[in-house]
């Protein structure tokens, strides 16, 4: 499976799915590291493992359609099948999202629908809840919306603060993000069944 993994932090993600190809967990091969940072942690992990990178700064474009025609080309020079945002910060247009519809995942880091956004960890604490867990999901043009493909649960302790909860949610998301990106290359998750159902207005 060709992927292509999107992100503007970190890159923790970035590197679970990097050492699950190396190890030979994952069926994929990483075609294209895409980033809106170029000061991001995920820059250095990304020529550690030798995978190509393409960076951009937004601002330097009129607008969003006109760097994700850029990005849009070359996903399709690299022949990508599945676009994998790990971490990436931006709200996506039509142009991506409809060019990858059904072939485009997220993850995030609450059991969505609760706490969809930016703090989803800090919003969980918040309102009390006891579990709360982590949601790979398909991409439409809402925010963190579109079919759910799995979850993981986790228990919230009384003591936890953004900072515990969010050191126990990132290992759960390195273990199933690249799981279900193998559940995909091996088509135990059918991604076939979502690509013609594209609804007008996203989910
Ligand atoms: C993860 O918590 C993910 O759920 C969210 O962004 C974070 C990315 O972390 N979408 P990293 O950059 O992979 O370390």
């Amino acid at each position: 499976l060709r992927i292509a993994v999107f992100a503007s932090g970190s890159g923790s993600n970035f590197e679970a799915i990097a050492e699950a190809v190396k190890a030979e967990r994952l069926d994929a091969s990483i075609e294209l590291l895409v980033c809106d940072r170029p000061e991001a942690k995920v820059v250095e992990r990304v020529r550690e493992a030798g995978v190509p990178v393409h960076l951009f700064r937004p601002k330097d474009y009129p607008d969003r359609e006109a760097y994700e025609r850029e990005i849009l080309e070359q996903l399709r020079a690299k022949g990508v099948e599945l676009v994998v945002l790990a971490g990436y910060m931006r709200i996506l247009t039509n142009v991506l999202v409809d060019a990858f519809w059904g072939r485009m995942i997220n993850i995030h880091p609450s059991l969505l629908p609760s706490f969809p956004g930016l703090h989803a960890v800090r919003q969980a604490l918040e309102h009390g809840v006891k579990v709360t867990g982590i949601t790979v999901h398909l991409v439409d043009g809402g925010l963190d919306s579109g079919p759910i493909l799995a979850q993981r649960a986790l228990d919230i302790r009384p003591k936890d603060t953004e900072e515990t909860l969010g050191e126990r949610i990132h290992p759960l998301e390195h273990e199933l993000y690249p799981q279900v990106i193998q559940d995909i290359a091996a088509g135990r998750i059918d991604l076939e069944r979502y690509t013609n159902t594209k609804p007008k207005d996203g989910i």
